[in-house]
């Protein structure tokens, strides 16, 4: 029952370790049917810690409980069963409100408004002033590269477009913890591989974020640790880089190797026993492939009516002092496989700097 959960709720009360932005300890979230019978276990028995500025991705195919766990540590959605602290009070708390930014799986955006009204009209919920609300709607557009279109009402926007509007808005308030429900989703590569360096950005900046995707690369290339659900439970957790090791085998990159060079290395091997060994020419991603596409194009001078490159993380997107003083020099995150680096900034930089190099 509705006020049974929120009792629940409220009679643990939240606790949270120094340096924990999110704590949830034996939730469950069943939904009920009009009777009150529980219809749909969505989460069950779910205990998760999010720290001071790591970057958190969950993981999990459809139906899995993951929404569902997002609403819940939003407030937005009532645990049935235990206790979750969110910047360490109630996720209702209004204090707790001021401080998140949030991504809906869907964009719920108001279509006769444009892109700069929609982010002056979040801005004033949270009550900034004319002056603040004007600059960081400028900068957001910038970072998001809307700043071109910002005066479009946003039902004329495609779908990634209006996924940029939803990462602005979700920025407009400068939150400490940042909650993302599918970012990428409807994005193209470019833009996909762009909010996936903002997001490390923030991270750096020592905002934490909750990333919650389909899309396994954006994880693999930002997130510190991950938790994958399945049946409303987390199967399991850690830190990223130790669950995608690979134990069972070692790779050797070298230039293109002769016939023969390759025979030779093989009988070397061979004579240590190993076996079987696998000499092969890498595939490029397709990542690669279609960014020197994009380049081509735009190198062409083919224009679009869509979104433009984006920027920069805007300055007034801080985080922590700590954090921005020992965070290293921001570097744009590395996927698997060797991305050209040069190419990516070369598509993230706007036509007009080109112009005016
Ligand atoms: N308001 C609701 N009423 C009834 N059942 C719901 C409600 N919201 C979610 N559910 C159910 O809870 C389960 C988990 O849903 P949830 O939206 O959390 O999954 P998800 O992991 O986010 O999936 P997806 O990847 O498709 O977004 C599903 O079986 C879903 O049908
Ligand atoms: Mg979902």
């Amino acid at each position: 029952m509705a006020t049974a959960d929120a009792t629940i709720e409220h009679a643990a009360g939240p606790t949270t370790p120094d340096g924990v932005d999110v704590t949830c300890v034996g939730v469950s979230k069943w939904f009920r049917d009009f009777w009150l019978r529980p219809r749909v276990r969505a989460v069950e028995g779910l205990d998760l810690e999010i720290r001071r500025g790591e970057i958190f991705g969950l993981l999990g195919p459809n139906g899995s409980g993951k929404s569902t766990t997002i609403k819940m540590i939003l407030g937005l959605v009532s645990p049935t069963a235990g206790r979750i602290a969110v910047l360490g009070r109630r996720p209702r708390d209004v204090a707790t409100k001021r401080q998140i930014g949030y991504l809906p799986e869907e964009s719920y955006l108001y279509g006769f408004l444009s892109a700069r009204e929609t982010l002056d009209f979040y801005g004033r919920l949270f009550r900034l002033p004319a002056p603040i609300r004007r600059e960081r709607i400028d900068r957001l557009l910038e970072m998001v590269g809307l700043d071109a279109v910002g005066h479009r009402p946003v039902r004329e926007f495609s779908k990634g477009m209006q996924r940029r509007v939803g990462l602005a808005q979700a920025l407009i308030n400068d939150p400490q913890l940042l909650i993302l429900d599918e970012p990428t989703s409807g994005m193209d590569p470019v833009a996909a591989r762009q909010i996936r360096d903002l997001i490390a950005d923030l991270g750096r900046r020592g905002k934490t974020v909750l990333l919650c995707t389909h899309q396994l690369s954006d994880v693999e290339d930002v997130c510190d640790r991950i938790a994958i659900m399945f049946g409303g439970r987390i199967r399991t957790s850690g830190r990223c880089a130790e669950l995608l090791a690979e134990e069972s085998a070692t790779t050797i990159r070298t230039p293109p190797l002769d016939p023969a060079v390759a025979g030779e290395v093989r009988a070397v091997l061979a004579r240590h026993g190993v076996d079987p060994v696998t000499v092969e020419r890498p595939r490029r991603r397709l990542e690669s492939v279609f960014l020197e596409v994009v380049e081509q194009a735009r190198a062409a001078g083919v224009t679009t009516s869509g979104a433009q490159a984006g920027g920069a993380v805007p300055d007034f997107l801080r985080g922590t002092d700590e954090a921005v003083a020992t965070a290293p020099a921001a570097q744009p995150a590395q996927p698997a496989g060797g991305v050209d680096t040069d190419l990516i900034e070369s598509l993230l930089r706007k036509p007009t700097d080109d112009a005016g190099s």
